[in-house]
């Protein structure tokens, strides 16, 4: 009896010492989320807007695949879905991966949301990138991009359901492989969490950086194992140094022995949310896959303190 209780013993105290440890184990760079789907999506992948053309394409997918990354951001009105294609023809090979080694999103240009072109849109992507399939294809953003809002007199609680059917066909038809949105506020995605279509989205895409986070989203995703991705990490294109010239940003950074931006990554992934860092330096895009440290709690707390400015569009102004 005391050799049974004993086992018993030794069993729960591994079970509760590796359980635990499994849930605290901190990211790592080169980490991957488990989808509903079952598919694992790298929590560190690459933004490509605003990079375009062959040859720049082209440059940068070196170093990006080269450097370790094996997700790439892209979206239909990026303007660059063939230039990836181009490249990834040539880069696959020279770097030893098959197309089944990477994730590529794309992301449906708000301009045809709901409309009756949605899913010839999903296939010009397929086509454009070469692909026989998505492995992640995302609801740009929740209403529809202005110069086109007057067009329709539905609004875009309607638009988005009608694409989301769209969405779950062409999952079922198997074209994309995950599908997810990008910019929902808490209201979006309660919404479709409670009409789904019998397809869960499996990330959300949105703007998150210690200028702007909220609780109640992030806890909604966990809850229901979607995984929230940021973009604008390190302040946006254009914007960069708000965050990253930011006098506390630069001290944790001299603290810890690293720089800006990797402390501003880091920040994300520590608590489990995706990055994906645009750039055109291959120095810069080598750092930012050297994520694998910890930033001490009294400094998370300090980033994310910061007073809450959002850089892009509020996304409160979909219906
Ligand atoms: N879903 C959406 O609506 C949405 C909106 C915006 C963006 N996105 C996605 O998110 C990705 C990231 O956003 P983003 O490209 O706007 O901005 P970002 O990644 O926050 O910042 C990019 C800027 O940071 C600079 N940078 C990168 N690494 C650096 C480093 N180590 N040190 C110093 N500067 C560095 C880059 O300049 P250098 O070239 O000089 O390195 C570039 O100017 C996009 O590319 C896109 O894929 C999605």
């Amino acid at each position: 009896m005391f050799k049974f209780s004993l086992i018993v013993c030794v069993y729960l105290v591994a079970l509760a010492t590796f359980g635990k440890a499994d849930n605290e184990q901190p990211v790592t760079s080169k980490d991957r989320f488990r989808l509903h789907s079952g598919d694992l999506m790298p929590y560190v992948g690459f933004g490509t807007f605003r990079i375009q053309g062959d040859a720049q394409i082209k440059e940068v997918l070196d170093h990006v695949l080269g450097s370790g990354y094996r997700l790439i951001d892209t979206a239909q009105v990026y303007g660059n879905e063939e230039s990836i294609d181009k490249a990834l023809k040539v880069l696959l090979p020279k770097h030893n991966l098959t197309r089944k080694d990477i994730f590529i999103t794309t992301k449906l240009d708000s301009t045809y949301l709901g409309s009756d072109s949605v899913y010839n849109r999903i296939e010009n992507s397929i086509r454009n990138l070469g692909s026989e399939y998505l492995d992640l294809l995302l609801i740009h953003s929740p209403g529809l991009s202005s110069r086109n809002s007057k067009s329709t007199p539905k609004n875009d609680s309607v638009l988005r359901d009608e694409t989301w059917k769209v969405f779950v066909t062409a999952v079922k038809q198997g074209l994309v492989r995950n599908i997810g949105v990008s910019n929902y506020n808490v209201r979006h995605l309660t919404e479709l969490l409670r009409n789904d279509h019998g397809i869960k989205p499996a990330v959300n895409q949105v703007e998150w950086h210690p200028n702007n986070h909220q609780a109640d989203l992030l806890e909604l995703c966990r809850k229901e194992g979607i995984l929230l991705q940021a973009y604008f990490s390190l302040g946006g294109t254009g914007r960069k140094e708000v965050l990253l010239n930011r006098p506390e940003v630069v001290k944790i950074a001299e603290k810890l022995k690293k720089t800006p931006s990797q402390i501003l990554l880091r920040w994300a992934l520590q608590q489990k949310i995706g990055v994906i860092p645009k750039s055109l330096s291959e120095a810069h895009i080598r750092d930012n896959l050297s994520l694998d440290f910890t930033i001490p709690a009294e400094d998370m707390k300090t980033l994310s303190g910061f007073e809450q400015n959002r850089l892009g569009f509020s996304l409160d102004r979909y219906q």
